[in-house]
């Protein structure tokens, strides 16, 4: 087995990066960028061999995504780390999580309707809610002494309203970084059951948890809803794939797949894969496990060193226990600063470009979010630049 060297700094400048090109105005040039959710790690061995030998046969044309070998490819990784059998007459292409929100939000309810999200939460949530129309309903999560957990009282009333058609799920949680456990899931299940409102789960971020965490699978965990669940699974995060634009919807319900086939082909026709991008998934998928254990396990160690070192040097920031993502989410509400005030300060003070809490809607103002896939050496770097930010 090859031992990766996580340690490695690439200089990511020149490759249309979005992370250094998408920065607020009047950043620094020196800026640290650590705010969108891709890793500065290089891709697995097996997956660049593969896209190496794909471009060296000299034709990049049409590219089939429901053939065997692509199938085998997703379902044999789900049944591989979560025992997690799907069948592929139930997969769907998506360029994206996003896009697929989008389409889903589309077809499964109507202009008006609410949609439950559990705010703090990834920012487009909210925003294809609303961008198709639809009412944005927050459940927020309760945060208590820095460990979150759903209000499920909230939840249950929420959902209580015939408007309310189902709810957006984040599991793993982008931002709190919470793994949810069998129970919450199950709970939240039978809150939709019982109400027989749908659920979207978004678990984009599955493979990545910390050392002895277990993410459950919805589908997998209540397989008598699964009528009513999709689930959103991508090898974007996990591999380290997002501009590969590549990820599979797993639909069980006929009459959705009937909706999902008429949006994403009859009405838009923009559901198809890359060549490259099928490529780089059947190599990830079958061929690049070490890699994902091997990070994760950097990534753990990147948040011990970084929660040691801020409850050393800067006690009056809080860093939430992460269960999952590449995600650190610091409570910095103890300095006082406003959310202008404290954006301002870790852009000019610290000269960095991190994701500010209020982009995850209300619970989020005071926090702020860091991308600790990256070597060592930046956390480091990250972290004395924090401290100037907040002192
Ligand atoms: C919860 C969640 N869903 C979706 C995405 C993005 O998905 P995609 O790039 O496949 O559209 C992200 C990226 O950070 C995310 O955190």
């Amino acid at each position: 087995m090859k031992h990766y060297n996580f340690d490695r700094v690439i200089d990511r400048s020149g490759t249309q990066a979005k992370k250094l090109l998408q920065l607020p105005k009047g950043a620094p040039d020196d800026v640290l960028s650590l705010w969108i959710a891709d890793m500065d790690f290089a891709c697995a061995d097996p997956i660049l061999e593969a896209l190496h030998r794909r471009i060296d046969e000299g034709i990049l044309g049409y590219t089939q995504y429901k053939t065997p070998e692509c199938m085998a490819a997703i379902t044999g990784w789900f049944f591989r780390r979560f025992g997690w059998e799907i069948d592929p007459g139930k997969i769907f292409f998506s360029p994206g999580v996003v896009p697929a929100l989008g389409a889903l939000v589309s077809i499964l309810s109507d202009e008006g309707d609410g949609i439950v999200i559990q705010n703090p939460v990834y920012g487009p949530f909210a925003g294809k809610i609303a961008g198709n129309g639809r009412r944005v309903v927050q459940n927020p999560l309760i945060c208590r002494d820095g460990d979150y957990t759903m209000d499920f009282g909230d939840l249950a009333a929420k959902l209580d309203d015939p408007a309310v058609k189902g709810m957006i799920l984040c599991s793993p949680h982008n931002p709190s970084g919470r793994v949810w456990t069998r129970e919450e899931l199950k709970a939240v299940v039978s809150l939709c059951e019982a109400r027989d409102k749908w659920i979207i789960a978004d678990e984009i971020h599955c493979d990545i948890v910390r050392a002895g965490v277990k993410h459950h699978p919805l589908l997998k965990l209540c397989p008598e809803y699964r009528h009513r669940i999709i689930s959103c699974t991508a090898p974007s995060k996990t591999f380290n794939l997002a501009g590969m634009q590549m990820s599979s919807i797993v639909i069980p319900n006929p009459e959705y797949q009937a909706l999902w086939k008429r949006q994403t082909i009859e009405r838009t026709g923009l559901f198809h894969p890359g060549a490259l991008g099928v490529t780089a998934m059947i190599a990830a998928y079958n061929e690049a496990e070490d890699w994902v254990d091997q990070m994760n396990a950097y990534v753990d160690e990147n948040f011990r060193f970084a929660a040691d070192f801020i409850a050393r040097e800067l006690p009056l920031a809080r860093v939430i226990p992460s269960q999952g993502t590449y995600l650190l989410w610091v409570d910095c509400r103890g300095y006082g600063f406003s959310p202008d005030e404290l954006a301002e300060r870790m852009l000019h003070r610290g000269h960095l470009a991190l994701d500010e809490g209020v982009i995850f809607g209300e619970g989020g103002e005071g926090f702020e979010r860091i991308n600790l896939a990256c070597p060592r050496s930046v956390v480091a770097e990250f972290l004395k630049r924090f401290c100037r930010a907040l002192s």
